[in-house]
């Protein structure tokens, strides 16, 4: 039986819990494909700076570059929000995507239509939505030296390199053959210089692929048009921080930001975890939607170990669990009833076991 090494980073708040069905559902792929997942799990965030000291400790740092794959939660805790850089959840994660190298992230939004009513967009606006967000992952104002803090004074640098963007730009490209072949390259080139060599590189990567049709836009604009004509964008290609903004403004289409997933990609094992955070006001009482991480686990399975039928499983799984009303309290409508994440959890790994079983009959 193959033997896939799964390093398991829950972290901070919900992290956990949503971390917990994920690993349930994956689980119950392995046992429907007849495969073995050595699940091993190590602190990330807050949760290990309570025992480390250190949001990223050399051990899990040592387990994530061993492992095939990395599946994360969220990291954040506001007891630590005034606590200096190195000792921030957010650094961890940070340094944990520069350490894989993760670059390209990829955050797929489409609705499922039986929640076209839990977004407050109107559902013409919705209907035939599937955008795929490429963020890039590894630079920009996140990582861009100098930077720094005086009492009255604040330092962040924006700083890109053609190579940097041309790696990310071929991901855009290469994702938009097997989907509508429209490119939509997100800049603020009417202001920055950083977005000028962006569009200037973008274009000529784009010259490699005449067959994708690419479009310029301002990252104002794309804003707007993420929830005025949402159908109209196909692969959204970003640096760092507009895709961290515009992919939270996507999660308004789907109905939940519980819901999105994303894979971050580059030249080693792949970094799983879904787009939202530690939610501390959900932690600890069941109520946090888990399907952004049991998608994420789909992804896992389909980029970080190519299992493309296993992958399936898990998006047939949690469209079936919507179909048949599993609803958590983030994607119920009034009236309706409510399940928590451990049975969301539950629903979604039956369903993947079930679909075996029918299968054989
Ligand atoms: P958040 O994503 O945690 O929450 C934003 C909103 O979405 C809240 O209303 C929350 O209740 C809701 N939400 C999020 N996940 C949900 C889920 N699974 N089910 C139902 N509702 C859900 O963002 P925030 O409140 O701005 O940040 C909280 C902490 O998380 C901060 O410390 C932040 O730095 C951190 N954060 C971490 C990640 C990550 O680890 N990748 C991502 C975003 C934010
Ligand atoms: C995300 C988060 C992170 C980011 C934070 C927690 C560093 O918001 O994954 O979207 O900004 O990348
Ligand atoms: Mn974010």
């Amino acid at each position: 039986m193959k033997s896939y090494s799964i390093a398991v980073l829950p972290g901070d708040g919900i992290g956990p819990e949503v971390i917990a069905q994920a690993v349930r559902v994956l689980e119950a792929v392995g046992e429907r494909f007849d495969l073995r997942f050595a699940l091993e799990t190590f602190p990330i965030g807050a949760a290990a700076v309570a025992v480390a000291k250190n949001p990223l400790p050399p051990e899990t740092k040592a387990a994530v570059l061993r492992s095939d794959a990395v599946l994360l939660g969220a990291v954040g805790d506001p007891a630590l929000d005034g606590a200096p850089r190195e000792l921030r959840p957010e650094t961890g994660l940070l340094a944990l995507r520069k350490l894989l190298n993760v670059y390209a992230n990829l955050r797929p939004v489409a609705v499922h239509p039986a929640l076209a009513a839990c977004s407050p967009l109107k559902a013409d606006r919705l209907r035939g939505v599937d955008v795929l967000v490429v963020r890039e992952l590894t630079g920009g104002l996140y990582y861009g030296e100098p930077r720094g803090r005086e009492r009255t004074r604040a330092v962040n640098t924006l700083v890109y390199t053609t190579a940097e963007i041309e790696r990310i730009a071929r991901v855009a490209f290469d994702a938009a053959r097997a989907r509508r072949r429209l490119v939509t390259s997100v800049d603020k080139a009417n202001v920055l210089e950083v977005s000028q060599l962006w569009r200037e590189t973008v274009t000529e990567v784009a010259r490699l692929y005449p067959d994708v049709r690419l479009e310029h836009s301002y990252v104002d604009t794309t804003a707007m048009r993420l929830v005025s004509d949402p159908a109209s964008l196909d692969v959204v290609l970003t640096e760092n921080m507009f895709g961290d903004i515009l992919s939270d403004e996507a999660a308004v289409l789907v109905g939940s930001l519980g819901l999105l997933p994303s894979a971050s990609l580059g030249t080693g094992p792949g970094l799983f975890e879904p787009v939202h955070g530690s939610a501390p006001p959900l932690a600890g009482h069941d109520v946090a939607n888990p399907l952004g991480a049991i998608a994420t686990v789909a992804l896992l399975l389909r980029h970080g170990l190519k299992l493309v039928d296993a992958a399936d499983s898990v998006d047939d799984a949690v469209a079936a669990a919507l179909d048949a009303g599993a609803r958590t309290q983030d994607i119920a409508l009034p009236g309706e009833p409510r399940i928590g994440t451990t049975e969301m959890g539950a629903r979604v790994a039956e369903s993947v076991v079930a679909a075996a079983l029918e299968g054989l009959s």
